[in-house]
């Protein structure tokens, strides 16, 4: 049995933007409550086009900003309730790697300084051992330790990446919030990338939450799969029912449109354009796309519920299966 080591409840976050002098404010309602639990040692894949709200839920993960509505539990604790302290000890629990490893690596600093770094803020370990913990883990990444004393730019893309999953790995967290870390790189450099993770994860037994637009990278290194349209979720469950049983008519079309799978679903096309964060639509937020839709989709919203082993939102599901 593994223990729950995250769990968003109804999470939301919405951005206030001034609209200009006397035009008063509109919301980008860019995270709209999504629930799901994440267990030790597995990975969930988030998966949706650009826009739905990935990168706004790593922030929330990562406590990087705080939800403006919902909650989030890391290690069973709900973050809302924590004091500035247990919150500082929390968040080494979560750490995050970027597309770009360039957001999380100092240019002006050496490998060995950086990923000595996070001890030096939250351990008392000695210069010597915070070393030996940095070469080590150098090491265990696949970078060789006579380079502990150069700069990121003296690495490829694909090494820097290894530093910064180094990085994030240090303090040994539980969980890693990984949003598109191989986009960056070449295909060929991706695979061995996703390996690392993979590898990482199977040692030290973390968590990822890893977010991907690259299905063919989902399905290598995904446990479970949520999948995101608009802020929402539409559908979540095991790599194998959304790859293989797909029931959402925005999951079919995801599908559809990459090139390399193979899965039973029935190829789908969507209508139109993907609507405004600014103005959600009414009802389901893709009904106006969807090829299934009724009058019920325009009006009412679907909640997410159980259906064929997998969580849902759709009316129309029992007919679409
Ligand atoms: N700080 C902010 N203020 C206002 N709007 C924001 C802010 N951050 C994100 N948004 C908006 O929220 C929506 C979701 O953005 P987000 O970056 O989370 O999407 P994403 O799924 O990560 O997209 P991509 O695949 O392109 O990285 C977008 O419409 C974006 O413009
Ligand atoms: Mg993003």
């Amino acid at each position: 049995m593994s223990a729950n080591v995250l769990e968003a409840i109804d999470l939301t976050r919405h951005y206030p933007i001034a609209q200009g002098f006397g035009k008063g404010k509109k919301v980008v309602k860019a995270l709209n409550g999504v629930s799901f639990t994440l267990s030790a040692g597995k990975t969930l894949a988030v998966v949706g086009e650009s826009g739905c709200g990935k990168s706004t839920l790593a922030r929330q993960l990562t406590l990087i900003e705080l939800p403006t509505a919902g909650s989030l539990l890391i290690n069973n604790e709900s973050v809302t309730d924590l004091s500035k302290s247990e919150l500082k000890n929390l968040r080494t629990q979560v750490q995050m790697v970027f597309q770009n490893p360039y957001a999380s690596l100092n240019p002006r600093q050496t490998i060995e300084y950086q990923l000595s770094e996070p001890l030096t803020i939250h351990t008392n370990l000695s210069r010597t051992e915070k070393k030996e913990r940095a070469i080590d883990m150098m090491r265990q990444v696949g970078l060789r330790p006579e380079h502990a004393l150069r700069y990121p730019h003296m690495f490829s893309g694909g090494q820097r990446q290894r530093v910064a999953l180094a990085r994030a790995m240090m303090l040994n967290p539980k969980i890693v919030i990984a949003d598109e870390p191989t986009s960056a790189l070449d295909v060929s450099i991706q695979a061995q990338v996703l390996n690392l993770f993979m590898d990482l994860q199977e040692q030290y037994h973390t968590a990822y939450v890893f977010i991907s637009h690259n299905l063919s990278v989902v399905r290598h290194v995904a446990h479970d799969v949520m999948v995101m349209y608009l802020g929402k979720v539409v559908e979540y469950g095991s790599k194998e029912t959304i790859f293989e049983h797909a029931l959402h008519p925005y999951t079919k079309a995801l599908l559809s449109a990459a090139p390399t799978l193979h899965g039973k679903t029935t190829q789908i096309k969507l209508a139109g354009e993907l609507p405004s964060p600014l103005n959600l639509p009414t009802g389901c937020a893709l009904h106006q796309r969807c090829p299934y839709a009724t009058e019920q989709c325009a009006r009412e919203e679907p909640a997410l519920r159980s259906f064929a082993g997998r969580q849902i939102a759709c009316h129309r599901v029992e007919e679409i299966a």
